[in-house]
């Protein structure tokens, strides 16, 4: 890519561009599990390489007791006053073949900084819940606050995470968790042992930011 055509992009672009280059294998294609690219020739279109690339399904996790439905449309599911660490989440969705899903919807909800849901019909509905569709380059900006670790007994802790649901009705619908590296409650010490939490696809890296912490993901949805 010329460094005009670098220049012209803005940030969302940016990160949908770096999921697809060589330069992104190192980053956040590894991220996401993306295979090495196959060699089909020049991709006049894109101008960008010569080789198609190969992204890796996201693994699924499990859903949980405590997804709801009817969450409100929203890509900022933490209020001003929610208490903790400031998290935006900058990600994309692409299929198998690492291009853009223009539309695909997803859904998620997190624990608050102690580790506590919200249900939809208690005291602050629907708090830390949201539901919005990716943009027409796949991309989506989750602003939301850094969830806690909570128990699932007297003695069984959990990564913090948050989960999510992508849904594309060319897609197989994926159901899973992101998860933070810095987490002590990571495998070997998660209490769930049906969760996916081993897999470093989807263990992500939390970097300061200018108002507070930002992390990447990008999630790639299987054929149906
Ligand atoms: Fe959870």
């Amino acid at each position: 890519m010329s460094r005009s055509r670098l220049a012209a992009l803005d940030r969302r672009q940016m990160l949908s561009w770096i999921a697809r280059t060589s330069a992104g294998v190192a980053g956040m294609r590894m991220l996401a599990g993306c295979g090495e690219p196959e060699a089909t020739g020049v991709d006049a279109a894109s101008g960008i390489d010569g080789h198609a690339a190969v992204c890796t399904p996201t693994s699924t996790d499990v859903l949980g007791p405590f997804y709801r439905p009817g969450a409100p449309s929203r890509m900022t599911i933490a209020a001003v006053a929610e208490p903790g660490d400031r998290l935006v989440f900058d990600g994309v969705v692409v299929g198998p073949d690492c291009a853009p899903l223009a539309g695909a919807m997803l859904d998620v909800w997190q624990a608050d900084k102690d580790g506590r849901y919200y249900e939809p019909n208690g005291a602050e509905p629907f708090r830390l819940r949201g539901r919005f569709q990716a943009g027409a380059d796949g991309t989506w900006q989750l602003h939301t606050i850094r969830p806690g670790n909570y128990m699932l007994d007297a003695t069984l802790w959990r990564p913090a995470h948050l989960h999510v649901t992508v849904t594309h009705p060319e897609y197989r619908t994926l159901t899973t968790q992101l998860y933070f590296e810095d987490d002590p409650f990571l495998p070997p010490n998660d209490g769930c042992t049906s969760c996916g939490s081993d897999d470093p696809a989807r263990i992500l890296r939390l970097d300061a930011g200018r108002d507070g912490l930002r992390t990447a993901v990008e999630l790639v949805l299987a054929r149906a």
